[in-house]
């Protein structure tokens, strides 16, 4: 299979950068399943029901969120008619919508998709290794699923790689989000798991990840916030990676994938 995931979908140019290229690179590259992070994607914060439409409409097969999935509150009400918006699996017991789906691609192949939260320096979750167990049980790679894309959603490069190796040989890849800038250690990890641990973001670099610089630069230098933040504007850079896996969902090839805006061009070789 054929698989792109996109990084963290930030504001107004993010979403362009998206429905801009991704129904070309779609046909392009014949991808069979693309996942988009789209916690940011609602003016940074959040998503609302138009823009998760706009992601399937645009060749999405699954959207994935982190700790914004709900700061448009329509997101607690719509995440239930929406079955292929995932949010952190970690998070209590109780909280409205899913953190794993089993999606049909539009190529009928059968992909499980998680989202998972790290804990050091984020908000208390329930432990994302025991989480990510029980759903790559429930779903075993080449079994129930052709591919499993687990989005590990967390702050630092340690508690991601940690997260990487504990997935190796039961998903086709763990990846990277939360942070927006990309990292370089894209591989295939030895039990052929796709790991990356930053992917980056979809959206405006010339900010503080993706964000206008402005206001973070005062509450940095004064300690005193004065504003909103706000998506930072200019040209935007679509931030991904590509994957192609076996018949048995195991990782085969991986590449970044960086078009558009600030950052240095990328695309894989091997599509
Ligand atoms: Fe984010
Ligand atoms: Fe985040």
């Amino acid at each position: 299979m054929r698989i792109l995931f996109l990084g963290d979908v930030v504001g107004r140019v993010g979403r362009q950068v998206v429905l801009d290229e991704l129904p070309g690179l779609r046909a392009q590259w014949a991808l069979d399943c693309v996942v988009v992070n789209g916690e940011n994607a609602a003016g940074g914060f959040g998503i609302t029901e138009a823009i998760y439409e706009e992601f399937l409409a645009a060749g999405a097969d699954a959207v994935t969120l982190g700790n914004h999935a709900f700061d448009q509150r329509e997101a607690l009400v719509f995440i239930e008619r929406a079955p292929r918006l995932v949010r952190p699996t970690n998070y209590p017991a109780g909280t409205p919508g899913r953190g794993a789906a089993l999606v049909e691609t539009q190529s009928g192949a059968r992909v499980l998709v998680v989202n998972v939260m790290g804990r050091t320096f984020m908000d208390p979750m329930d432990d994302p290794f025991a989480a990510i167990d029980r759903e790559l049980d429930a779903a075993p790679l080449g079994l129930v699923c052709d591919a499993a894309i687990v989005d590990f959603h967390a702050e630092t490069t340690s508690e991601k790689q940690a997260f990487g190796h504990w997935c190796d040989g039961r998903a086709s890849l763990v990846i990277g989000t939360h942070t927006h800038v990309p990292t370089a250690d894209h591989r295939v990890l030895p039990g052929g798991t796709a790991y990356m641990t930053d992917v980056g973001m979809c959206g405006a670099y010339d900010g503080v990840i993706g964000m206008d610089k402005e206001e973070p630069l005062r509450r940095f230098t004064r300690k005193i916030g004065s504003s909103r933040f706000e998506p930072a504007t200019g040209p935007g850079t679509l931030s991904g990676l590509a994957v192609e896996t076996d018949a048995n969902g195991r990782a085969l090839k991986v590449a970044p994938v960086r078009l558009g805006g600030l950052l240095e061009p990328v695309a894989p070789s091997f599509w």
